[in-house]
């Protein structure tokens, strides 16, 4: 198994990925096309009590629990001593309620057997503090015997549910977070430095160890931190650590693929925008990309519909919710729940962007543990609370509009690049505190989205063919096959956009002998003269209109003179003055545009509005009220629309042919909808 993983692996920091992915459908055949699911711990409850917990959920439509993802202590009370009698009693109880079963791995979660007896698989944060048991995530991810229990764990559940018509797939472990820095972690990164490097001179030069007298003799000399340290280590760092997370999945996919029936998918939950490795490189392994959707407070929907983007990324494929918030959590400063309404909404958001499962975490809080507070969908008493009717609802839409939604996915032109080198370069040295990589990509996601209506967020190593634009907001680091990547896109045609700081770094994020965008300064016909970080805006006029910069400022130049200025500064701090601030090239069939400064929302949406124009992006419904979403997932012969108003006051959307609207029991025909506050329609075209 392992080498045919390996086949289909890219290394992150070389290759283009191999295969070519084109966004599509996930269908299993043995559940319904759309899940409703909560994540539900019989370990925590008496046995008496579990029926009564299935029959509450199926009565509101839920067919899928997650279970087992911190059961460690009940599965295996004592080393090599298992249960799983309570476990088959649990699946085989959820079956009677035709409720499928996703297993994890419980390995977030040692038992302190393990731990009291093999300290050694303790992490080790990077002051040398180990951890100790009665949290969670206190494993070190690198530690070679915790792998090995690991592997046993997983491969006896599979020995033993990997043919269980009822277990749909499988979580490993539970948001891989933080690494550890204990002796056995850093010797694999110097072996890792070893291996990519070959030799010591050789990483010596890459990382221009001469500044400072970082010369280096030897591997074992380096040190092993993750802030503050030379560029090209803090880089390396981080993709030791992604190799790492990716290794400790193969480990568990080959305890459970050996035994477990292809059907059965392995996943793990990942956090969003969270940049702890690079989530492509750990994909790699994985059968679907999961995602734990969590907003807090403040439901913001272009973030959030740009996560499930990011999140569709990871495969290129549709995903799964597996956690989302039943209206409220516990680790905020203030936990405020969203509205009632909001989280039907958001369950319909995470479809329209290609969700196929939408679960709840939680079904019920234990009595006791660090999350009494935490959101359920019923109380300490067992009965339900009252966002527990707005799941129900959500439950019989599902089951109403799922065949109509059966193997469609969503469809995009438009791909933003996301790129983890890049960001954690800038996250390195921000140069400006409030230069944000991801508020970056947001400030383009955000027009995209509105004006194209569909977004896919991907990889800059992932096929572009398929895309009229690409704009990859801050494109720091660009190693010279990426920057090939890229050209020959904008050569067959593409329309390639860069943002600010792109094309600065090479792949050992040191700066690139040429200026800005490093490779692709013939191409663009223009480069950086230099960078400002701004305290104050910036005037910004052109041919697109007046605004402001502010964050940061590049003077631009053109070099050849079919390289045309789109946009350039006023007056300022006099480097600025009257320079181009956006450029523009046309490239055999297609364009680079390289975007300076850091626009304001209006000047930008102007710019994209013309850059999509220009591609021939047309977005699928023309003249929608501000704060409504519109959704279309595409496949199998239909093409179905979502449409979400997020606004807290009604919306009126005239559609341009007649549709028939799927969460109506008598699926009358409609040329416009009228949504209430929160509202969702669902529509076949
Ligand atoms: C994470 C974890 C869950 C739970 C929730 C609470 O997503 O995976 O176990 O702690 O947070 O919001």
């Amino acid at each position: 198994m392992k080498s045919m993983l390996s086949a289909l692996l890219f290394s992150a920091a070389t290759a283009i990925l191999p295969i070519t992915l084109s966004a599509q459908a996930t269908s299993y055949p043995d559940k319904p096309p759309l899940l409703l699911g909560a994540a539900w711990y019989p370990e925590q409850w008496p046995e008496s009590r579990w029926d009564a917990d299935l029959s509450l959920m199926e009565a509101a439509h839920i067919n899928l629990v997650r279970v087992g993802e911190f059961a460690w202590s009940t599965m295996e009370p004592a080393e090599n001593q298992y249960n799983f009698a309570w476990l088959d009693r649990a699946i085989a109880l959820a079956a009677k309620h035709h409720i499928c079963v996703v297993l994890g791995t419980p390995t977030a979660a040692p038992p302190a057997w393990l731990t009291a007896k093999y300290p050694d698989t303790l992490r080790v944060d990077e002051n040398g503090v180990r951890d100790e048991h009665g949290n969670r995530q206190q494993f070190s991810f690198a530690s070679t015997r915790y792998r090995q229990f690991a592997h046993d764990i997983a491969e006896k559940m599979a020995e033993r549910y990997g043919h269980n018509p009822n277990v749909v797939g499988w979580q490993l472990d539970n948001e891989y977070a933080a690494p550890s820095f204990d002796p056995e972690a850093k010797a694999q990164f110097h072996a890792w430095l070893k291996k990519k490097y070959g030799t010591i001179e050789n990483l010596n030069q890459h990382w221009t160890t001469a500044y400072w007298s970082q010369t280096y003799d030897n591997f074992d000399e380096i040190p092993v931190r993750q802030e503050g340290e030379n560029p090209g280590l803090l880089l390396d760092w981080k993709h030791f650590v992604s190799d790492t997370w990716k290794s400790y999945s193969e480990n568990q996919i080959s305890a459970i693929r050996p035994h477990a029936d292809k059907r059965q998918f392995i996943t793990t939950n990942t956090m969003g925008w969270f940049d702890g490795f690079d989530e492509y490189v750990v994909h790699s392994v994985l059968d679907i990309a999961a995602w734990d959707d969590y907003v807090g407070s403040q439901y913001d929907y272009i973030d959030n519909g740009a996560r499930h983007d990011l999140a569709r990324g990871f495969k290129n494929k549709n995903f799964w919710v597996m956690e989302t918030q039943p209206a409220f959590v516990n680790w905020r400063p203030v936990n405020a729940a969203i509205d009632r309404g909001q989280v039907r909404d958001m369950a319909w958001q995470a479809i329209g962007h290609g969700a196929e499962a939408v679960e709840y975490w939680q079904w019920r809080s234990a009595l006791n543990g660090q999350e009494q507070y935490h959101g359920t969908l019923v109380g300490a008493d067992g009965t339900p609370v009252p966002v527990y009717d707005e799941v129900k609802q959500v439950g019989e839409e599902f089951e109403k509009v799922g065949q109509a939604l059966a193997g469609t996915a969503p469809q995009s032109a438009v791909a933003l690049i996301n790129d983890y080198d890049s960001r954690w370069a800038i996250n390195f040295q921000r140069h400006n505190r409030n230069f944000d990589p991801v508020a970056e990509m947001l400030a383009f996601y955000t027009p995209l989205r509105n004006q194209a209506q569909a977004v896919d967020v991907i990889s800059v190593r992932a096929p572009l063919d398929k895309y009229k634009l690409v704009v990859a907001p801050g494109l720091n680091v660009l190693p010279q096959d990426v920057a090939a990547h890229l050209l020959a896109y904008v050569k067959q045609g593409g329309n390639l956009v860069l943002g600010p700081r792109s094309g600065m770094k090479d792949e050992y994020n040191a700066l690139h002998i040429e200026r800005q965008p490093g490779p692709l300064v013939d191409a663009l016909g223009g480069r950086v003269e230099q960078f400002y970080a701004l305290d104050n805006a910036v005037p910004v006029n052109g041919e697109l209109g007046s605004g402001t910069a502010s964050l940061w400022a590049e003077q631009l130049s053109t070099k050849s003179p079919d390289t045309h200025v789109l946009l350039s500064y006023g007056p300022s701090n006099g480097w600025l003055d009257n320079q181009p601030a956006v450029i523009t090239r046309k490239v055999g069939k297609g364009s680079i545009t390289y975007v300076g400064a850091w626009l304001d929302a209006a000047l930008l949406a102007k710019l994209t509005s013309s850059l999509l124009e220009q591609s021939g992006v047309r977005p699928v419904l023309q003249n929608v009220p501000e704060g409504v979403e519109v959704c279309q997932r595409t496949g199998a012969g239909k093409s179905v629309l979502v449409l979400i108003n997020h606004n807290q006051t009604a919306a009126h959307v005239d559609l341009p042919q007649a549709m028939t609207d799927l969460l109506d029991s008598s699926h009358v025909r409609r040329t416009s909808v009228d949504l209430p506050k929160y509202g969702v329609a669902v529509l076949e075209m």
